[in-house]
């Protein structure tokens, strides 16, 4: 935008107008350095119209008039500075702003932000008719489009849609009508909870009242997102998911879709598996692949999720956590589900090492992590109840 002289092109009469505007530069500075010694620069106010002289045309005339405005700007700053400066109390602080905004009048922060999609034109507030209430990320690669493209369908016009591309395609979604709105973040091999702790901050989604963050072989055929809301804030669920088709590849209990409820948030489980029935993996309990939260409950999540540990593994046990009471407020949607398909895709972007497979790398650093991430928690509650003075209650995980 602003092209002051010195860096535009050099049209062999432009030698003449860079000394020029070099010298009343220095002849300026030096006047607001005798002239003004108390006035801080960043109080030189510089409005529209001083811009709109340094985008128009790069001649000595410009500069001249920039000079006059700072000018004149400066020494009304000055005039008016000495009567604020003997009063301090002119100086803006708000301890209550967000921590580094505190010298800003509270009126012009604005903490957080959205995937709202704005034209470059007209009146900013007629920008957006209509804003999505929900969000739903996928995690893809281009051999699942058909897959992504089934599911995409299943969610309303309320919904704004997010692609995280792990293989690098992207343009090749452009065949659907939905991607050209969609929002689309390329960033190679990164697994999911990679990409939701670097684009999901809470302060990012705030104005989306559910966020689904989702893997990419999920068969949605006996799921519509809009009727899985309805039964989300009927039954209270803060974290939920949908039932998953008993199929192959099934771990839990839980997560195992019920035909004869809408939901269900307590389960049983192999025998010795639950050391209390309201903690995992008998309750309190979703799994990674296809999980839902609430705004409230991903503003705690995102919190607990560690930037070096990007599979999630062990995330799900920890996610009660977050709300309370958890055998309450998170749950499995029976009503809508959904198929695991157990694609091993992002498995595939692994590196094969001392030849294996690349998914029997990526399978290790999984349990790997999971065994950190257990460690890092307990580490972090003891040092807590140290901290407070309370002998830390027992806790109760599976291994
Ligand atoms: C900029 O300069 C060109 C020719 O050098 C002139 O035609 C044009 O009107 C000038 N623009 C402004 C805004 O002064
Ligand atoms: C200085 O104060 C006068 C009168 O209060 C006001 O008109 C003028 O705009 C002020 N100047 C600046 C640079 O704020
Ligand atoms: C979007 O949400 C509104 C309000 O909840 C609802 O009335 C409308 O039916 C939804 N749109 C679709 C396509 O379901
Ligand atoms: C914690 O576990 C130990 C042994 O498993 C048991 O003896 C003790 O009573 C438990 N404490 C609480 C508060 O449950």
């Amino acid at each position: 935008m602003a092209k002051l002289p010195i860096f535009g092109r050099r049209k062999p009469n432009e030698s003449m107008r860079i000394f020029v505007v070099t010298i009343i530069g220095v002849v300026l500075g030096f006047f607001i350095g005798i002239s003004f010694p108390t006035v801080s620069i960043t109080k030189l106010h510089f409005s529209s119209s001083i811009v709109s002289y340094i985008e128009d045309n790069n001649s000595a005339l410009t500069a001249q008039a920039i000079l006059h405005h700072v000018w004149t700007t400066a020494r009304n700053v000055k005039e008016n500075d000495t009567e604020s400066t003997s009063d301090t109390s002119m100086k803006i602080y708000v301890p209550t702003n967000p921590r580094g905004a505190e010298r800003l009048a509270p009126g012009i922060v604005v903490p957080e932000s959205d995937f709202h999609q704005r034209r470059l034109w007209g009146n900013p507030d007629e920008d957006m008719p209509f804003k999505p209430k929900y969000l739903v990320t996928f995690t893809v690669g281009i051999s699942q489009k058909e897959n992504i493209n089934r599911a995409v369908k299943k969610f309303s016009d309320n919904f704004t849609i997010l692609l995280f591309h792990y293989d690098g395609h992207v343009s090749e979604w452009d065949e659907f009508e939905w991607s050209k709105r969609a929002i689309h973040i390329s960033v190679r091999r990164q697994a999911k909870w990679w990409y939701a702790k670097r684009f999901l901050h809470p302060d990012i989604v705030a104005p989306y009242e559910y966020i689904f963050i989702w893997d990419e072989d999920l068969g949605v055929e006996h799921f519509n997102a809009e009727e899985y809301i309805k039964l989300v804030k009927k039954h209270q669920l803060e974290i939920s998911q949908p039932g998953l088709e008993p199929d192959r590849g099934l771990t839990w209990q839980m997560t195992k879709r019920r035909g004869d409820h809408q939901v269900h948030k307590v389960t049983e489980e192999r025998p010795g598996w639950c050391t209390d029935p309201h903690l995992p993996p008998c309750a309190g309990f979703v799994e990674i692949m296809a999980p839902v939260f609430s705004r409230d409950a991903w503003r705690c999540v995102w919190h607990m999720i560690q930037n070096d540990l990007i599979h999630g593994w062990g995330l799900d046990f920890a996610l009660r956590k977050c709300v309370e009471p958890a055998h309450e407020k998170i749950g499995v949607v029976d009503s809508q589900w959904i198929v695991h398909q157990v694609v091993p895709s992002l498995g595939n972007q692994g590196q094969s090492e001392h030849g294996r497979a690349p998914w029997e790398g990526v399978r290790e650093r999984c349990r790997k992590e999971w065994g950190i991430f257990q460690t890092r928690m307990a580490e972090a509650e003891k040092t807590y109840y140290e901290m407070i003075g309370v002998p830390p209650p027992n806790v109760t995980f599976i291994h």
